[in-house]
C-alpha cells in the first residue's frame, strides 16, 4: 500500500539508446514542485552500437525491449523500506499514481517502445499517463533540486541545451513559459563531437573521448572557424566546423590528435557561450543554465561559469547525473507539467512523436 502522502511517478524514457526508469516523489509546495527522487536506473546500450560506431536504430529498439521490464522493476524494487512510509514494505506499482513516458522527439524505434510499454502498463493498472517532451526534461534538469525561493530568482533565464541531436537556446521568462529562440540549422554539437570522434578514430561514445585529448592539448594549434558567432540570430551551425576539421586532417596528417580536439572543442565552446551570453544582455537574464549531453563537457562549463561571474548572473549546470540521457529528468519535468495544472490523458491518445518539439 502507497504509505507516502505524496504523488509518486514512475518516469520511462526509451528515446536513444538508453533504457531507463526512475520513481520520484512529489511534494506541491507551492508554484513548483518539491521532488525527490528515490530511485533511478539506466541501462546503457553503449557496448551495443560501439561496434558500429553509432547508434543503430532496430538494434536499440530490439535492446529497448529486452530490457524495460527489468528496468522498470529494479527501479519499482529499489524503493523499499523508509522511503514508501517507515516500514518495511517495498513499493509497487500500485503506489505509482502517474507514468510519465518520454513521447519525442528522438530516434521512433526506440521511442516507440517506452510508449507502447507505458500504455500497456496503463491499460493495465489504470494509472495515467503523462507525455513528455525529451528537451523538457532536459530543460528542467538544472532546477529539479531548488526550492520555491530559489526558483522565483531566476528569472528572466537563457536555458542552453546541448545534446547529441539537439543544440537549442530557450529563453525561460518564468518556470513553465518558454521559447526557443535558436537552435542548429545542421548538426547538433554533440553530433559534431562525435563526428571529429569518428575522424580521428577514437573510441565510441566521441564527445568524452575528444574531451578528455583536449585537455591535453594546445587549444590555439589551429584557428577553427566559428560558424554563425557574429550572426544576429541564434541559430547555430557545426556542419562547416566538422568540415574544416576533416581538410586539416587531410592537408597536417602529423597533427597531434589531442591539438585538433582542443582547438575543435575551443570553437564549440567560443560559439556556444558567445550566443548564449548575447541572449542573456539582450533578454536581461539573471541566471542562465546548461543541461543535455554536451553539458557535461568540463571547458564549456569553466566557459559558461567564467562568463555568468562577468555578467553577475547564476549559473546553473545540471548535475553530472542528469546531463545524459535518464528517466531522473522525464520524471521532473512530469513534476512541474503537474504542478502546472496539466491533466493526464488517456493511454489512448498517446502515441510516439519522433519529431516533437519544445
Ligand atoms: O543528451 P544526450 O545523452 O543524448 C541526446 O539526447 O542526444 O547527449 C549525448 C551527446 C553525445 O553526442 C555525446 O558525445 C555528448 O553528448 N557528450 C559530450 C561529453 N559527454 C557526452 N560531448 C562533449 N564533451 C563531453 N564531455
Ligand atoms: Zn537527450
Amino acid at each position: 500500500m502507497n504509505t507516502l502522502k505524496n504523488k509518486v511517478i514512475l518516469a520511462i524514457e526509451t528515446s536513444c539508446d538508453e533504457t531507463a526508469a526512475a520513481v520520484l516523489e512529489i511534494s506541491d509546495s507551492g508554484k513548483f514542485p518539491f521532488v525527490k527522487t528515490l530511485s533511478s536506473v539506466i541501462n546503457s546500450q553503449t557496448k551495443l552500437h560501439s561496434k558500429m560506431g553509432g547508434v543503430v536504430p532496430e538494434a536499440a529498439a530490439r535492446a529497448h525491449v529486452k530490457n524495460i521490464l527489468p528496468v522498470v522493476k529494479k527501479a519499482i524494487s529499489a524503493v523499499g523500506g523508509s522511503a514508501s512510509g517507515g516500514n518495511d514494505s517495498q513499493l509497487t506499482i500500485n503506489d505509482v499514481d502517474y507514468i510519465a513516458v518520454t513521447q519525442g522527439p528522438g530516434l521512433i524505434p526506440s521511442l516507440i517502445v517506452g510508449v507502447e510499454f507505458a500504455k500497456a502498463l496503463s491499460l493495465a493498472t489504470k494509472k495515467p499517463i503523462i507525455p513528455v517532451n525529451h528537451m523538457l526534461g532536459h530543460l528542467y534538469s538544472p532546477l529539479g533540486k531548488l526550492g520555491n525561493k530559489e526558483i522565483e530568482k531566476l528569472f528572466p533565464m537563457i536555458a542552453l541545451i546541448v545534446s547529441g541531436g539537439h543544440t537549442l537556446l530557450v529563453l525561460m521568462t518564468n518556470a513553465y513559459k518558454y521559447k526557443v529562440i535558436g537552435q542548429t540549422v545542421d548538426d547538433a554539437a554533440g553530433e559534431a563531437f562525435d563526428k571529429v570522434a569518428k575522424m580521428l578514430k577514437l573510441a565510441y561514445p566521441g564527445g568524452p573521448e575528444v574531451a578528455k585529448l583536449s585537455s591535453k592539448g594546445d587549444p590555439r594549434h589551429f584557428q577553427f572557424p566559428r560558424p554563425m558567432m557574429n550572426n544576429k540570430n541564434y541559430d547555430f551551425s557545426f556542419s562547416g566546423l566538422k568540415t574544416a576539421v576533416l581538410y586539416r586532417l587531410r592537408d597536417f596528417p602529423k597533427t597531434k590528435p589531442a591539438d585538433i580536439c582542443a582547438s575543435f572543442e575551443e570553437s564549440v565552446v567560443d560559439v556556444l557561450v558567445t550566443k548564449a551570453f548575447r541572449a542573456v544582455k539582450e533578454f536581461k537574464a539573471k541566471s542562465i543554465s546548461l543541461s543535455g549531453g554536451v553539458s557535461a563537457n568540463q571547458a564549456l562549463r569553466k566557459a559558461l561559469t567564467e562568463e555568468s561571474k562577468n555578467n553577475n548572473i547564476e549559473f546553473l549546470p545540471s548535475p553530472l547525473s542528469l546531463s545524459g540521457d535518464n528517466a531522473e529528468m522525464i520524471g521532473l519535468a512530469a513534476a512541474f507539467m503537474i504542478t502546472k495544472g496539466y491533466k493526464p490523458k488517456s493511454y489512448k491518445t498517446i502515441k510516439a512523436d519522433s519529431n516533437l518539439e519544445l
